[in-house]
């Protein structure tokens, strides 16, 4: 009998007609949400899962279903797999970096400028049939996007290409920064300048959020940082919902301490605070940042590409392309 393979949310049918050629594929056509028990009990007899952000996939799990060798997740980021207790168990974790990097940047650009330029507010306003007078001076005025001041924090790969963005293509002032600074000629090709945190806060006209979530950059943006960005400055966050602490950003937007943001993640997303809800000089998405139809399926079938090389099958057998944890293939995990 082939393998059996699980994968947790709906997905392009020509990726699970890939996996079909490989392994007794168990797929979610019609894209429940499951429980966290219900996706144990779904992963019995399994030896590998395409995942999401939506599933933990942690020590609890893991030991619950120990027939699994690989967890194939399907986006860049990874937080909602714990790799360590993975690597212990010899179990391999992917992710899909790169196919995704200039269509979230293009997002990231887009939400920073809908949010300086006030677009959902005023969408909204004509929408609701209240545009009644035109030419009023200062009508829904927001703040210019080229020639200011782009802040960075995160300057991985997407970080990297709104950096090019702002610096080729709006003549922006553009600082970063990021745990560990970049070679000087990355630094120059992407037009960006390496300054420290409290610099970035202070003098970001528009300050995007491109990092990793971890323990280490929960509520990276706090009340203490929103504290020390200029009145008139915007935050946007692409990244992970949690690295901004959402009640003290909710707070000052109330109080203007910072002019506006736009929100594609949230902490406990799909639930967003009502707060935010009702405040008009915020902009929200639901967490769509690598949303094009041919980014995502592009991430599908690179999660799939990744889902049979690392259960040993396809042209790629062993040597899935995009692996988190390569120690486990070349079984030097400890
Ligand atoms: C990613 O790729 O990490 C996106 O946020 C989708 O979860």
């Amino acid at each position: 009998m082939r393998p059996a393979v699980l994968a947790t949310r709906a997905t392009f049918p020509e990726v699970t007609a890939r996996l079909r050629q490989h392994f007794e594929l168990e797929d979610n056509p019609t894209d429940e949400i499951w429980s966290r028990d219900e996706l144990i009990r779904r992963l019995q007899g399994k030896i590998g899962v395409m995942s999401t952000g939506t599933e933990r996939i942690d020590a609890n799990l893991l030991d619950a279903c120990p027939g699994l060798k690989a967890v194939c997740n399907v986006g860049v980021g990874y937080n909602n797999i714990d790799v360590a207790a993975c690597t212990r168990r010899g179990v391999v974790v992917t992710n899909t970096p790169d196919v995704l990097t200039e269509t979230t940047a293009d997002f990231g650009f887009a939400l920073m400028m809908a949010t300086a330029r006030r677009i959902g507010e005023s969408e909204r306003f004509v929408r609701r049939g209240e545009w009644r007078k035109t030419g009023i001076h200062d009508h829904f005025v927001g703040s210019d996007i080229c020639g200011a001041t782009l802040g960075i924090l995160g300057m991985g790969r997407i970080g990297r290409a709104i950096a090019r963005r702002g610096a080729l293509g709006f003549g922006m002032r553009v600082i970063y920064h990021n745990r560990s600074r970049l070679p000087a000629n990355l630094e120059a090709e992407v037009g960006a300048s390496y300054v420290d945190k409290s610099t970035l806060l202070r003098e970001s006209d528009h300050l995007i959020l491109v990092l990793p979530y971890s323990s280490d950059s929960h509520h990276a943006i706090g009340a203490a940082e929103l504290a020390q960005m200029q009145p008139h400055a915007t935050l946007t966050n692409i990244a992970r919902g949690g690295i901004v602490d959402d009640a003290a950003l909710a707070d000052a937007l109330r109080k203007h301490t910072i002019a506006a943001a736009g929100l594609d993640v949230f902490e406990g997303e799909p639930d967003v605070r009502s707060e935010l809800l009702s405040l008009p000089n915020v902009v929200l998405t639901p967490h769509i940042g690598s949303a094009s139809t041919k980014t995502r399926l592009a991430m599908a079938a690179l999660a799939a590409d990744n889902l049979i090389a690392a259960l040993g099958a396809g042209e790629l057998a062993g040597k899935p392309p995009t692996p988190v944890n390569p120690e486990v293939l070349r079984g030097s995990n400890p």
